[in-house]
């Protein structure tokens, strides 16, 4: 046995300690007894030190049940008001659990019990009644910021009592509810929600999808999780995944704190094996709770991490919650820093419905491929927002709500929390209560979760883009008053500076030119649409400026640059693997996709190019420069010009011809780039002779005489698997196309290229999907087939019935609706 079997092994041994968060307060009452009782391995102590004068009686049980925990033996029993006191050296979050087990002695049956609990002066329980025989334990989460918490008793009417067999009250682990990155989901779309850290909430439902129950026992904060089947709606639209290594946890993702292994280890993801289902589906959950008069909204905590996709970038999937769009495209892998089963979670903000139900539904988003349709969810906890009744907490809360709601004030996007994070900086000294924002680090890496700086950017879209102004002084103090030193680039439209913003923010800075042809009303445009764009592999605009008639466009900063420095010339060290060329390949292709299709009226790109493919850190391709070429005759001239300079080699033959762009243009565009990528050298090299100063027609000549290998670059030579190479050159060869009817589309390109990286991976492996779904991906194929006049060979045939051209998901979901009449 090696020491990966083994690893499994070791860590259930260890798994006691992977409950290593230990609170700095951490109270456990056994109460109404005088001794120790343990449950879960943990120690409850006599509770009469912790309780206020006030009278209360101390009950035991004399029948217990058999097998029951002796912590549910005894009873403390209030007749009046009593309260228990804690001292908190910490404040903030804290969790506090009430637990009830009901028996009769001594002329009191707790069945009959009517009392009231607050927590501080926060009404958290009222009427409670307790009918079923099992313990009932109420779980609230709330921030105390007081160095005293006090759990109040209060019996209601003359007859009234009240009881409690146990208490917990400890601290919550650090960022544990966060006021930023919450969704609030409604008739209105997607808005953001800040103010959950002043909210009491109360768990209902706790849920670990597609696993068993987990017990105190297991959890990293003693909470109970059970299994889901009994909320699925239609258990066969959901299949169990399951996975045996433990989560990849990453910095600024989900914790072992928020929920444990087990939640992440296990989901329900779409159950493609019964025939009887369409295709596309939702897998989805009723949740009962309070109907909407009865309480506030409550917060969903889902669970998401990615344990079924083979490689990152395939799933792609939409949340509902009570048939609201709740997150759409939820692209598990751009939140992820390139990992897989990496666990994150998202909060979101919504009501029940009428008939006190909040509907979870997940189900896959047109961005996903007809073969890879999945959705997944593995973990889900719903919490009901507990209303505030004492008026100093309210007074409080006010005023707290005034100074986020003044800062919020209708703008959304990355600027808020920019501004937010700036207003905590300010008032840090006078408003300690803002702290959170600041302590839960407002960087870059701290990007998903609760707090999510990636999720906040992919909420600009409905608000327009006044929250994305950035004041002309600190652009300039960004790019030092605008240094020669820091530019970084030119264009048509002007220069581009590296800058760091205030926040420590790295980012590129698009100067237009005093004088520019561009007009105020395109730049506006280019906003508006660029505020809406949001993509692992797109680069996105972080905000602009357009004070003293400057215009000026701030992206984010992308390190490593374009790919074409990657690709040739002195700065191409190391030369990229044949995978990771692959790989950005296919990043890049996944962008321009979204591009093409993302929107209604869909973004042709127009300049597609290797400079225009930029690298993260970790080699993430990211398209940029698209929209700032969009139609207007000023517009077309500064393209054309700078296409003339630096373009050529890239433009498609059609555009000449008929003076008309369409998003096949950027399909030929790409295919160049493939070919560049492939050999190492430039779209045009006009010191190379005659037969080889393009690109595009030298490769296709190679390609005709079936000698690719020839112009491979020296660098992949005796890397690139034989299948593997096919499929790209015939991919490359494909965008080449001389009419644009005739080359793929962008979606149709990234699948082949996907393709050929499994090739490379996994030599003669199919896809391992291919078989479940052959029969639909037929009837698509031969639809598309049909009603284009595509010349595509198809020489792996099963994989290109498949894959090759029903990557168009519109031709899908066409084929879906044409079913359902
Ligand atoms: C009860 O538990 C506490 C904390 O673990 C311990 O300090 C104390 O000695 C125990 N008391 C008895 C009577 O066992
Ligand atoms: C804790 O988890 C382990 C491993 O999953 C399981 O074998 C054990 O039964 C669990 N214990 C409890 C008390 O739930
Ligand atoms: C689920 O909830 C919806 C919305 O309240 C309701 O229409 C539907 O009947 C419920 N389904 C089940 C099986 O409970
Ligand atoms: C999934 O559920 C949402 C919300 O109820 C609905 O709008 C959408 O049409 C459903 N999708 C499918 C494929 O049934």
């Amino acid at each position: 046995m090696d020491i990966q079997n083994l690893i499994p092994f070791i860590l259930l041994f260890f798994i006691p300690c992977s409950f290593c968060f230990t609170p700095i307060d951490n109270y456990l009452l056994n109460s109404g007894s005088h001794t120790n009782a343990s449950l879960f391995n943990r120690v409850f102590v006599a509770d009469s030190t912790f309780l206020s004068a006030e009278k209360s009686i101390s009950l035991t049980n004399q029948n217990p049940p058999p097998n029951s925990p002796t912590l549910y033996h005894t009873a403390r029993v209030f007749t009046n008001t009593a309260t228990y006191r804690f001292s908190m050296k910490k404040n903030g979050i804290q969790l506090v659990r009430f637990h009830f087990f009901h028996f009769k002695t001594q002329g009191f049956d707790m069945k009959s019990s009517n009392f009231d609990v607050l927590v501080n002066n926060i009404l958290v329980l009222t009427g409670l009644q307790s009918t079923s025989d099992d313990v009932l334990i109420k779980e609230f989460i709330l921030k105390i910021e007081s160095n005293l918490l006090e759990i109040l008793f209060r019996p209601v009417g003359n007859s009234g009592f009240g009881y409690v067999n146990a208490v917990e009250v400890f601290n919550a682990p650090p960022d544990f509810v966060l006021d930023y990155g919450t969704r609030l989901v409604g008739p209105n779309g997607v808005e953001v929600y800040n103010k959950l850290s002043s909210q009491v909430l109360e768990t209902i439902h706790r849920i670990n999808v597609g696993g068993l129950k987990i017990t105190p026992f297991n959890d990293t904060l003693w909470r109970t999780w059970i299994p889901d089947e009994d909320f699925l709606v239609f258990k066969d639209a959901a299949k169990a995944a399951v996975s045996t290594q433990t989560p990849n946890y990453q910095k600024g993702g989900s914790t072992p704190e928020i929920a444990p292994d087990n939640v992440y280890m296990t989901a329900q993801q779409m159950n493609r094996d019964n025939s009887i289902l369409a295709s596309r589906f939702n897998i989805t959950w009723n949740f009962t709770v309070a109907p909407p008069g009865g309480g506030a909204p409550h917060l969903v905590r889902l669970h998401f991490c990615d344990i079924v996709s083979p490689v990152l970038n395939l799933l792609y999937f939409d949340v509902y919650i009570n048939g609201y769009v709740a997150y759409k495209d939820l692209d598990l892998s751009s939140l992820t820093v390139h990992t897989l089963a990496s666990p994150v979670y998202v909060d979101f903000v919504a009501d029940s419905d009428d008939s006190g139900v909040i509907q979870i539904n997940v189900g896959p988003s047109d961005l996903s491929s007809a073969m890879r349709m999945n959705a997944i969810l593995n973990g889900a906890e719903i919490m009901k927002m507990v209303n505030v009744i004492d008026s100093s907490i309210v007074h409080r809360k006010k005023k707290l709500g005034v100074l986020v709601s003044s800062i919020v004030g209708g703008s959304v996007g990355l600027f808020i929390v920019i501004i937010v994070f700036l207003l905590a900086m300010k008032c840090r000294k006078k408003k300690p209560k803002l702290r959170t924002v600041e302590s839960a680090g407002w960087t870059p890496l701290r990007m998903f979760g609760g707090s999510s700086l990636g999720r906040m950017l992919s909420e600009t879209g409905s608000h327009g883009y006044s929250g994305l102004k950035i004041p002309f002084a600190d652009i300039q103090s960004a790019t030092n008053k605008f240094d020669r030193s820091l530019i970084i680039g030119s264009g048509g439209f002007g220069m581009v500076y590296k800058g760091v913003l205030k926040d420590n923010v790295k980012v590129a800075v698009k100067r237009g030119m005093p004088g520019s042809r561009q007009g105020l009303p395109e730049f506006q445009t280019e906003i508006t649409i660029l505020s809406k764009i949001r993509h692992r592999h797109l680069v996105s605009l972080v905000g602009f400026c357009e004070e003293n008639s400057e215009m000026i466009l701030v992206y984010e900063y992308v390190e490593k640059g374009p790919l074409k420095r990657h690709l040739y010339g002195s700065a191409a060290q190391p030369p990229l693997s044949w995978k990771q060329r692959l790989e950005i390949c296919i990043g890049a292709a996944r962008g321009l996709h979204y591009l093409h299709t993302g929107f209604a009226q869909g973004i042709i790109h127009r300049d597609i190019k290797s400079t225009n493919i930029l690298l993260d850190e970790n080699y993430v391709a990211k398209v940029a420069d698209f929209g700032l070429s969009r139609s207007g005759p000023c517009m077309n001239e500064t393209h054309v010009s700078t296409g003339v300079k630096g373009s050529f080699g890239y433009l498609d033959p059609e555009y000449y011809r008929r003076q008309q762009l369409t998003d096949k243009s950027d399909v030929y565009s790409f295919g160049v780039v493939l070919f560049e990528v492939l050999c190492g050298r430039p779209a045009v090299d006009p010191q190379l002779t005659r037969e080889q100063v393009n690109l595009a027609e030298w490769a296709l000549e190679w390609m005709n005489k079936g000698m690719l290998e020839h112009i491979v670059d020296p660098h992949l030579v005796g890397q690139i698997k034989d299948r593997s190479l096919k499929k790209f050159g015939e991919t490359a060869e494909k965008c080449l196309a001389e009419y644009g009817v005739d080359r793929p589309t962008m979606g149709d390109v990234l699948w082949n290229l996907e393709y050929a990286l499994q090739l490379q991976e996994s030599g003669q492996q199919r896809e391992p999907h291919t078989d479940s779904s052959t029969n639909e991906a037929v009837n698509v194929t031969n639809r598309v087939v049909l009603g284009s006049s595509s010349s595509n060979r198809r020489t792996e045939r099963d994989y290109d019935n498949g894959c090759s051209d029903i990557c168009g998901s519109q031709v899908f979901s066409q084929l879906m609706t044409n079913e359902g009449r």
